[in-house]
């Protein structure tokens, strides 16, 4: 197994997990010096491409974005969505898992689902391939519907059942979208595995979130973001001062021309 899949797997119970999306370079270079996994998360479709919908993204531009992403990221384990119709079937999964990973040079692919999907993650599995889970709110299956998870009996057994059968097929971490607090912590605990928690509660061993959300570069009001700092403040007043200089002649000085 790879180590620092290994390492991730030996926080359970020891440390929290740091779990952050990056898209591109500049921002992977910067989130790398304080996370353990950077994500390369589909959810770029809304952030930087204004999608509807995460089902929009295409293999491609997921790729692109890795390839870019994996210049910045030197210690952190790198984790890359498989994007909606990339994984229908067995030969389809293995095939783009494949693709990802040989040509962004990721360390592990994630997939939405649990049962529906078992097959395909077995598959990747025994074929070699680290895969993360993510249940709960699955926003390729769940288009538009943003309902927390594990609220009823039912919906409790069936996640506590995904949870275990993606561990038993091998995961090494699974990803809690929107579960109910009690639900997460239950499933938490039951896990050898970590768990990394979105909107699910300090419960889980790891937390992610969407970098841009969490640094108020994208707006959004979801219940689980936090928002750290206002970027846009700072960005702006450098792209003021850029203008004013401008402008004003200040800028270039000589020391900056040929
Ligand atoms: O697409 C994404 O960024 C994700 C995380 C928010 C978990 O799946």
């Amino acid at each position: 197994m790879n180590k620092k899949i290994k390492n991730i797997i030996s926080k359970k119970n020891k440390s929290k997990i740091v779990c952050l999306t990056a898209y591109s370079k500049n921002f992977a270079i910067e989130i790398d010096k304080h996370a353990d996994i950077v994500l390369v998360g589909d959810s770029l479709a809304s952030v930087l491409y204004n999608y509807q919908t995460t089902r929009k993204v295409t293999l491609s531009e997921m790729i692109n974005h890795s390839k870019s992403v994996r210049l910045g990221v030197k210690k952190s384990l790198m984790v890359v969505d498989m994007p909606y119709n990339s994984y229908s079937t067995n030969i389809s999964a293995l095939k783009n898992a494949k693709k990802i990973i040989k040509e962004t040079k990721c360390d592990a692919v994630k997939l939405e689902g649990g049962k529906k999907i078992i097959s395909q993650i077995n598959y990747l599995i025994r074929n070699k391939i680290p895969v993360m889970g993510h249940i709960g709110i699955l926003p390729q299956t769940n288009v538009g519907k943003f309902k927390s998870k594990g609220k009823t009996l039912r919906e409790k057994k069936q996640l506590i059942e995904d949870a275990l059968l993606l561990q038993k097929k091998g995961v090494f971490a699974i990803v809690l979208e929107c579960i109910k607090t009690s639900t997460a912590r239950q499933i938490t605990q039951i896990l050898k595995i970590p768990t990394i928690g979105i909107g699910s509660s300090v419960y889980c061993d790891g937390q992610v979130l969407v970098t841009d959300d969490l640094i108020g570069l994208n707006d959004t009001n979801i219940k689980f973001v936090k928002r750290f700092i206002n970027i846009r403040k700072y960005l702006n007043s450098g792209l003021k001062k850029f203008a004013s200089e401008v402008k004003s002649k200040k800028y270039p000085l000589k020391k900056h021309s040929y």
